[in-house]
């Protein structure tokens, strides 16, 4: 170890360490600090602040330095010029030294480029955004082919009103109410297929910076289910709405929302049909006080406790590669977070039971 062990170990961290007295001069700079600069510590000590770093300089940090000599631990970002050209992002930390009579006498100050950090969290956030859309549209194609069949049914159904107007129409004693009949249903029927598609728009799109909105949450339900049902159908599960007070309303985004729903009934469909006898889904919603909660129970296996802290997290899933991103429960409390929510994993429910706790007001 060098003769100075704690001046050797200033100049070997590769961070930006100064001490800086009350008139702002310093007492101290390690070898970073200099180099920075593009001078030996020798040359910066002594000096005061605004020689090495400029009136400009000074100014943009002044605020910073009032803090920490009143006495505040201060912490803050911001983007330098670089002596090498182009810009770094740094991160500094003032603390202050505090004199035998109380006052500060001066401060520390640590300087570190967080220039690459940031770039690589840009990245990841950038990644996980692209992974969100991707998760979603391997939602929509997973759900492709019900929808097929969702919308072909109708098409079928209004298909063979309108022949049955045709006949009516040659016939010489028509009957009204049968043509009104016929046409009730047309009318019924192409309104459910027009939900079906509006179910799908609101899953395309990116609901992040919708307006809050007062929805029925009785509303929220049937569209969703609208979008499962032939899915679950399909796999022989029963899908059963608990009864909603249809005056029961919610301010939130009602696309993240929906997206919410449509995760919890998505894992429990999937939970649900590797099961041979009893196979249900619970979705149901109550009010209490100036919240709603939502819960999906479903007749599942269940969640092993050693998972149940898991699958909250990105990317972890237990469905065979390609069928699951293990995004859906990470995006799903992520949306009901910012809308001051909760969501978790009933563990008192014998049934595996997951419940989105909302403020009704946001
Ligand atoms: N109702 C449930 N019953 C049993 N296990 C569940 C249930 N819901 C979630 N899980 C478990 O939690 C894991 C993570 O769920 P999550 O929704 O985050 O991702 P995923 O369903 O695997 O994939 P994705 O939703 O992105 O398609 C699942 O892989 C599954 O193991
Ligand atoms: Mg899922």
């Amino acid at each position: 170890m060098n003769n100075d062990p704690l001046a050797f170990i200033l100049n070997s961290i590769p961070s930006l360490i100064s001490y800086v007295d009350r008139d702002l001069r310093y007492k101290f700079v390690n070898q970073s600090y200099g180099r920075w600069f593009g001078l030996e510590p020798e040359k910066v000590i002594g000096k005061t602040v605004v020689e090495i770093i400029g009136q400009a300089g000074l100014e943009s940090i002044q605020k910073h330095i009032d803090d920490t000599l009143s006495g505040k631990f201060t912490e803050f970002e911001r983007v330098i010029p670089y002596r090498f050209g182009g810009t770094k992002e740094t991160h500094s930390t003032y603390v202050p030294d505090f004199g035998p009579d109380g006052q500060v006498q001066g401060f520390v100050a640590l300087v570190q480029d967080v220039t690459e950090m940031r770039e690589s969290e840009r990245l990841v956030a950038e990644q996980r955004v692209k992974m969100v859309n991707s998760s979603k549209l391997a939602a929509l194609g997973e759900m492709a082919a019900g929808l097929a069949h969702e919308i072909n049914n109708p098409l079928f159904v209004i298909h063979g009103r309108a022949e049955r107007l045709k006949e009516l129409a040659q016939d010489e004693t028509l009957d009204l109410s049968q043509v009104i009949q016929a046409a009730e249903i047309i009318e019924a029927t192409s309104m459910r297929v027009s939900k079906i598609v509006r179910g799908l728009q609101t899953l395309s799109r990116d609901g992040g910076k919708d307006q809050i909105e007062k929805v029925s949450v009785l509303k929220l339900f049937t569209e969703n289910a609208e979008l499962c049902f032939q899915r679950f159908k399909n796999h022989g599960i029963e899908l059963q709405i608990g009864t909603v007070d249809k005056n029961l309303v919610i301010e939130c985004r009602p696309v993240q929302i929906s997206q919410v729903i449509l995760n919890l009934l998505n894992n429990a469909h999937d939970a649900v049909s590797m099961e041979t006898s009893s196979k249900w889904v619970h979705l149901t919603a109550l009010a209490l006080g100036d919240q709603i909660q939502i819960s999906v129970t479903d007749s599942g296996a269940g969640i092993p406790a050693d998972l149940q802290e898991k699958i909250f997290r990105p990317f972890f899933t237990t469905k065979k590669i390609g069928s699951g991103t293990g995004l859906g429960l990470s995006i799903s409390r992520t949306i009901v977070e910012s809308h001051q929510g909760t969501l978790v994993l009933d563990d008192t429910s014998e049934t595996t039971r997951f419940v989105c706790t909302l403020p009704k007001e946001q």
